[in-house]
């Protein structure tokens, strides 16, 4: 039997990469099939904060669901972090170019804002990684969720390129590509992204458990 879980996202990009990496053995549901659960608001400083609360809501929201008694609830916070911003736009990442807590900007915008930061950067001071932490929780259950965490190494662009993927894509050049993940797309970026190395570990997990 495959493995009911609810992807705490509504976001087409992000759960059409989740659901590709895992698979046949998982059927997913994501926010789109349960359009009244309560918006979340990611104040937390970290991106496990986040990640958790996310969980936590919707387990509790889901918890008059008869068929989901056995299933798992996922949700991801995500988000990239430039070492010469001391970590910026890190758990802000969404609503980078907008500075407040409500309210995403739209994705040229953090990456006009991005760019203007870093103007005048030589390369080897652009390093960055995109960082994605992953709570996995029963339905059900109140119990802590467990959590796995990935990321992807590389730099920002001077320019953005591509127009595949979504947010800070067209930016950003994963270590050993001279390409962006805007360029590169989605098989590639399946095998190297911070979601697919959380992913993998949850997988395992979920395997054992
Ligand atoms: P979240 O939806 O709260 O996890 O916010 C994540 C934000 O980080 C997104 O809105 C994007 O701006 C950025 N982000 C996270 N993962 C990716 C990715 O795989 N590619 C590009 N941008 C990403």
């Amino acid at each position: 039997m495959p493995k009911l879980i609810v992807i705490a996202s509504g976001n087409a990009h992000k759960t059409r990469e989740i659901q590709a990496l895992l698979g046949d053995g998982f059927e997913c549901r994501t926010l789109n099939d349960y359009p009244d659960a309560p918006e979340v608001e990611e104040d937390a400083s970290t991106f496990a904060g986040n990640a958790v609360k996310k969980a936590l809501s919707l387990v509790d929201w889901l918890k008059h669901e008869e068929d989901l008694t056995e299933g798992w609830v996922l949700a991801d916070d995500s988000g990239l972090e430039v070492d010469c911003l001391d970590g910026a736009p890190g758990v802000r990442s969404a609503r980078y170019a907008s500075g407040t807590h409500e309210g995403n900007s739209p994705d040229e915008a953090n990456n006009a804002k991005l760019l203007a930061e870093l103007r005048s950067k030589p390369q080897h001071q652009r390093a960055a990684r995109f960082r994605c932490v992953m709570a996995l929780a029963r339905t059900g259950t109140y119990a802590h969720p467990q959590l796995f965490d990935g990321t992807c190494e590389g730099h920002i662009a001077e320019a953005p390129a591509g127009s595949k993927g979504f947010g800070y894509d067209p930016l950003f050049v994963p270590e050993n590509f001279e390409d962006t993940f805007g360029t590169l797309g989605a098989e590639i970026k399946g095998m190297l992204s911070h979601r697919a190395a959380a992913l993998r570990k949850m997988k395992e997990w979920l395997e054992a458990n």
